[in-house]
């Protein structure tokens, strides 16, 4: 991994933001939301690749650290929760950006972001909307999209977004769409204690959608309002939560290599005290180097919430929280580390750390650029292809049936494609990231064998059709 102070390599590499959009485009990983009516900004769909890369991420997640180990268990609560649950999490008060707007040309802005990168404010974020608005009007800034020096003052703008059960006229009650999944976990955990054999330290881990009205939503699937969070509350003694803390970290560094993730291309990064979220004592983010302006960016957090939550929704709903340890006949409140992982900046960062181009030639010698995705074959779209020669009934059927096989033998998702040449067959599965293509030909016919081909090295092997399934099991297992 990085270090946190290096400065990494960047402008090396041939991804930019642009390509990985439009190859997600064009090969259905993401659309546009609402795509044929404009589209609403900063809102995006996943594609029939798209899901499938997103369900492996989640499904591998899952597996890693839920069912693989023996003190989580998982929940899924509901998007809508009683609106004391975000009074009590501090959210109603805390959860706020602070917002300026531009009177000429309405664009929206944050205070604290104009600060920092504007007048080299450092810890903009750590002042008060006062103290911010003051240095505003002393710099009178000019608007950075339209330049008239018609910005207003910072306010605290709350980013949950609204919604009413029932009919708004009569008796509709106002509730928030979740910010984050944490709270359901919060406030589940004592049902869980009694319904489970869970003894502190256990976790719980829930994967599940969360809604922020972002006032700088952008940069594709990096800010968006609606996404995904993997998230999981790990309930400790409150004298562990350091020790925890750090193997926590290490279980995210081990995560981040699980899913190939280039590790210079990622770092740690530990929050200042001042820039703490209202419910942390320590937090570190993982960061990776995004291409272009984005530069270095969160991609998950590890947070010590101390006994924040659980003391709040127990002060708030008077149902008692404590814990009752029999081994040591003591009862406490448990202090929670956070490691939060979300499901669309692993999904961007994949993309981008897996994109690459090569100059190649094409079938007729000619230079070609290959663009490819080099995906770890464990959250690959389609762990492989199989690809008939010609579009010829003996070949078609012989593949279909090696199709089948597979399928069947593995439990796996593999494409099949008989249409165009069978180049442009490989770059197609290049640019999806395929692992391992077999080609069906006419030899395959008398000898029983199909041409397998890697997606990073190009090379070509021979093997037998009866080892197809054993090669697929072997590489997809290394
Ligand atoms: N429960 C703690 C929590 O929600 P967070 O750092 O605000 O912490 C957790 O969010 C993770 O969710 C982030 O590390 C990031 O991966 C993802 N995330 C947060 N806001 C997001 C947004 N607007 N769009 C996409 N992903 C987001």
């Amino acid at each position: 991994m990085a270090n946190e102070n290096e400065t990494a390599p960047r402008a090396d590499r041939a991804v930019t933001m642009e390509k990985v959009v439009a190859l997600a485009k064009r090969r259905g990983f993401v659309f546009p939301g609402s795509d044929i009516y404009g589209g609403l900004a900063n809102t995006w769909d996943f594609g029939p690749l798209g899901v499938e890369l997103k369900n492996n991420i989640k499904q591998l997640w899952w597996k890693t650290f839920i069912h693989k180990r023996r003190d989580m268990v998982g929940l899924d609560a509901g998007i809508l929760m009683h609106p004391k649950v975000w009074e009590a999490s501090g959210h109603v008060v805390n959860f706020n950006d602070p917002l300026v707007d531009c009177k000429t040309c309405k664009s929206r802005f944050r205070a604290d972001h104009l600060l920092e990168e504007k007048l080299g404010i450092a810890d903009a974020e750590s002042l008060s909307p006062d103290e911010m608005s003051a240095i505003l009007r002393d710099a009178n800034l000019p608007c950075p999209h339209c330049g008239n020096r018609t910005l207003t003052d910072a306010r605290q703008f709350n980013m949950m977004f609204k919604t009413t059960i029932g009919p708004v006229s009569e008796t509709g009650q106002n509730v928030y769409l979740r910010p984050e999944t944490a709270q359901g976990i919060f406030v589940q955990y004592k049902n869980i204690l009694a319904s489970s054999r869970v003894k502190v330290p256990f976790g719980v881990g829930q994967i599940g959608k969360a809604f922020r009205n972002e006032i700088t939503p952008g940069n594709f699937i990096f800010r968006v309002l609606e996404f995904e969070q993997m998230e999981i509350e790990y309930f400790v003694p409150p004298e562990e939560g350091e020790q925890h803390f750090e193997s926590w970290l290490a279980a995210m560094a081990d995560w981040v290599q699980l899913i190939g993730l280039t590790p210079e291309r990622v770092r740690i990064r530990e929050h200042a005290k001042e820039k703490l979220s209202h419910y942390s004592t320590r937090t570190a983010d993982f960061e990776y180097l995004f291409p272009g302006s984005l530069g270095w960016g969160e991609l998950y957090g590890l947070a010590n919430r101390t006994d924040f939550d659980l003391r709040s929704h127990q002060e708030a709903s008077g149902v008692d929280l404590t814990y009752f340890d029999q081994a040591n006949n003591r009862r406490f409140l448990p202090h929670v580390i956070e490691p939060t992982f979300g499901v669309e900046r692993t999904f961007l960062t994949l993309l981008i750390d897996a994109y690459d181009e090569e100059e190649t030639v094409d079938v007729n010698g000619k230079a070609d650029t290959r663009v490819l995705l080099r995906l770890d074959p464990k959250v690959a779209p389609y762990k492989a292809a199989i690809l008939p020669l010609a579009k010829k009934p003996e070949l078609t059927s012989l593949a279909w049936s090696i199709f089948e096989r597979v399928q069947d033998e593995l439990g796996i998702l593999i494409d099949y494609d008989e249409t165009a040449n069978i180049g442009k067959r490989y770059r197609r599965q290049d640019e999806i990231g395929t692992p391992f293509c077999f080609t069906v030909d006419f030899d395959s016919l008398e000898d029983g064998a199909v041409t397998v081909r890697d997606r990073d090295t190009m090379d070509q092997q021979r093997i037998s059709i009866g080892d197809v399934v054993v090669y697929l099991q072997g590489k997809l297992r290394a």
